[in-house]
């Protein structure tokens, strides 16, 4: 029997061959630019989160989010002892000029913005950098969902054009792949990089090798680009049916905010429609909907809801909805 080698500690990074997959799958569709060794493997997107926060921030120092934004990232920004200052988005997404002046660490979803879904415009990608680069903080660049674009072209992420070393971009397989595969990765500032490591070590020396490996086989043979185009099409049906009726019978209730990427949709509730209550009435006819005010923290929330197409299928989607549109004149007349 052939010895695999094994049985020792690893490198905290992660396995080489998946760090080079990554690598490569970056540079390719994300114009993100890095060698293998720029690669760290995570336990998903929130682990590398977490050892970002653990690394660049001490109690008391300031940090910024989104708001709204994704409730997980607040909380690693808050355990590690910041004062996490929730900062507006409009439809080009983060206020710049409404961060806090003593930020050390802002955290951003710009090809997506949680929950909302409009991408960062490139006038304020550059104008964040500008903002990080002249107080020397750190951006986190949580790229979750852009594997999966269905209107124009692509973005450039903040970190292929970040010059000066400011971006740890932030990426997963939750997505692509299932939320308990538990990989994502990040590709931190060359200044962060071995610190992470040692924090990484620390904590749980590095994450599981056979996974790593199989993962890393399913990248370089070319099955994970065909799982990816199979999944689009999925996607881009659900997506379809998810807006013909939004911009359909249910027009008269919703406008959505039409994402060029990702698999949730939000939409605003148009008045007198109450979210609380048109959360209610599906509930009664056991359709589970998921509304925005969650996920706000001082801005005032834009009653609306989040549809994620992700584990749903297209006729599925059309059933609900078709059922939420002869639903809604009763819970409007009841307003
Ligand atoms: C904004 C955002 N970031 C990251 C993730 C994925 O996190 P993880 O890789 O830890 O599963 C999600 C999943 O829903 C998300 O919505």
């Amino acid at each position: 029997m052939q010895s695999r080698g094994r049985g020792t500690y690893r490198d905290a990074a992660g396995e080489q061959e998946l760090r080079l997959a990554i690598s490569r799958y970056l540079a390719f569709n994300r114009a993100v630019a890095s060698n293998w060794e720029d690669v760290i493997v995570t336990q998903g997107a929130q682990h590398a989160l977490d050892l970002i926060a653990r690394v660049t921030l001490r109690p008391g120092d300031v940090a910024a989010i989104e708001d709204p934004g994704y409730p997980p990232a607040r909380a690693c920004l808050t355990a590690v002892g910041a004062k996490v200052v929730a900062v507006p988005v409009d439809a080009e997404g983060l206020i710049v000029s409404k961060l806090p002046k003593h930020a050390r660490l802002v955290y951003v979803t710009p090809s997506h913005q949680f929950p909302l879904g409009m991408p960062m415009s490139l006038a304020r990608r550059v104008e964040l950098l500008e903002w990080a680069q002249q107080r020397d903080a750190v951006i986190i660049e949580d790229d979750y969902d852009c594997e999966y674009r269905f209107e124009g072209r692509p973005m450039e992420p903040l970190k292929s054009l970040d010059r000066t070393g400011l971006v740890a971009y932030v990426g997963t397989f939750s997505k692509t792949i299932f939320p308990e595969l538990r990989v994502g990765y990040m590709v931190p500032p060359a200044s962060l990089f071995d610190t992470l490591c040692k924090a990484r070590q620390i904590g749980d020396w590095h994450g599981c090798s056979l996974t790593q490996t199989a993962l890393s086989s399913f990248m370089l043979n070319g099955d994970f680009a065909k799982h990816l185009k199979r999944m689009h099409k999925l996607y881009a049906a659900r997506r379809a049916s998810l807006l013909a009726h939004l911009q359909g019978d249910l027009a008269r209730w919703f406008e959505p905010i039409v994402p060029t990427a990702g698999i949730h949709m939000a939409a605003l509730l148009k008045a007198p429609l109450t979210e609380a209550a048109v959360i209610e009435a599906a509930r009664d006819e056991s359709i589970a909907l998921h509304g925005l005010a969650p996920f706000y923290v001082r801005a005032t929330p834009q009653p609306g809801l989040v549809f994620g197409y992700g584990g749903i299928e297209a006729e599925q989607i059309d059933t609900a909805l078709a059922t939420l549109a002869k639903l809604l004149p009763r819970v409007e007349s009841r307003t």
